[in-house]
C-alpha cells in the first residue's frame, strides 16, 4: 500500500524536529500539506457535540500532531502554550485567532492587535512570548485545524473569564489514532 501524504508529513516532522529545524521550515511543511488538497486527515476529524474536539494523530517525545474540530460556537479558552511552540494549519473552514496579554493575576485581558483569520491552507504560529490566544471558527460552517506542538503539551494555563483567575489545566484527547476514547465525554476536559 502506498503511503498517504500524512505519512510523509509525519516522516518529515520526525526528521525536522529531531534536527531542531527553524520554525519557518516547519511552517512551510504544514502549509504544503494543508494546501495539498489531500484528505487523509478526515479519519481523525471526529467532532464532539459540546466542545471542540482534540484528536491525536501522533505524539512523540518531540512533538504531538492533533486534529481539532470546531463546530459553530465552540471556541478555545484563552490559554498559553506551556513554553512550547505551536503551529496551526487550517484544513477546512476558517478560524479566528485573537491574541491576549494575560497578567498573572488574571485581570482583564485586552486583545493585542486585531484578530487574524486563517482560511484553509493558512498556517499560524505562536509561542508564549507572543502572548496567549483564543481560537474559534468563523461563520456557520465547521472548521478543522491541524495543530503541532513541539514539545507535546501536558498542561497549560487558562484564563477563567468568569472568575478572572488563571488556572492550570491538563490537556486531554477526544480520540487517539482515529478511535474515540470515551464517547460523549467532554472533548477538551478543560473544566
Ligand atoms: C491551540 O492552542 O492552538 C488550540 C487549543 C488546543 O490545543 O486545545
Amino acid at each position: 500500500m502506498n503511503p498517504d501524504p500524512l505519512d510523509f508529513l509525519l516522516a518529515d516532522l520526525d526528521r525536522l524536529l529531531a534536527e531542531d529545524a527553524k520554525g519557518a521550515r516547519v511552517t512551510r511543511l504544514l502549509a504544503e500539506y494543508a494546501q495539498s488538497g489531500s484528505d487523509d486527515w478526515r479519519r481523525f476529524a471526529l467532532f464532539e457535540a459540546n466542545y471542540y474536539s482534540r484528536n491525536l494523530i501522533r505524539r512523540t517525545e518531540l512533538y504531538e500532531l492533533i486534529v481539532l474540530c470546531w463546530s459553530k460556537g465552540q471556541r478555545s479558552p484563552i490559554h498559553d502554550h506551556a513554553s512550547q511552540r505551536c503551529w496551526m494549519g487550517v484544513l477546512e473552514g476558517t478560524v479566528r485567532e485573537t491574541i491576549y496579554r494575560v497578567r498573572e493575576d488574571g485581570s482583564a485581558p485586552p486583545a493585542v492587535g486585531p484578530a487574524r483569520e486563517f482560511r484553509a491552507g493558512g498556517v499560524a504560529y505562536i509561542v508564549d512570548d507572543m502572548g496567549w490566544h483564543r481560537i474559534e471558527p468563523v461563520g456557520d460552517g465547521p472548521a478543522v485545524t491541524l495543530h503541532l506542538y513541539s514539545r507535546p503539551i501536558r498542561e497549560c494555563r487558562v484564563l477563567d473569564e468568569a472568575s478572572g483567575t488563571v488556572l492550570t489545566k491538563r490537556m486531554s484527547y477526544h480520540s487517539v489514532g482515529g478511535k474515540v476514547l470515551v464517547p460523549g465525554s467532554s472533548a477538551t476536559n478543560w473544566a
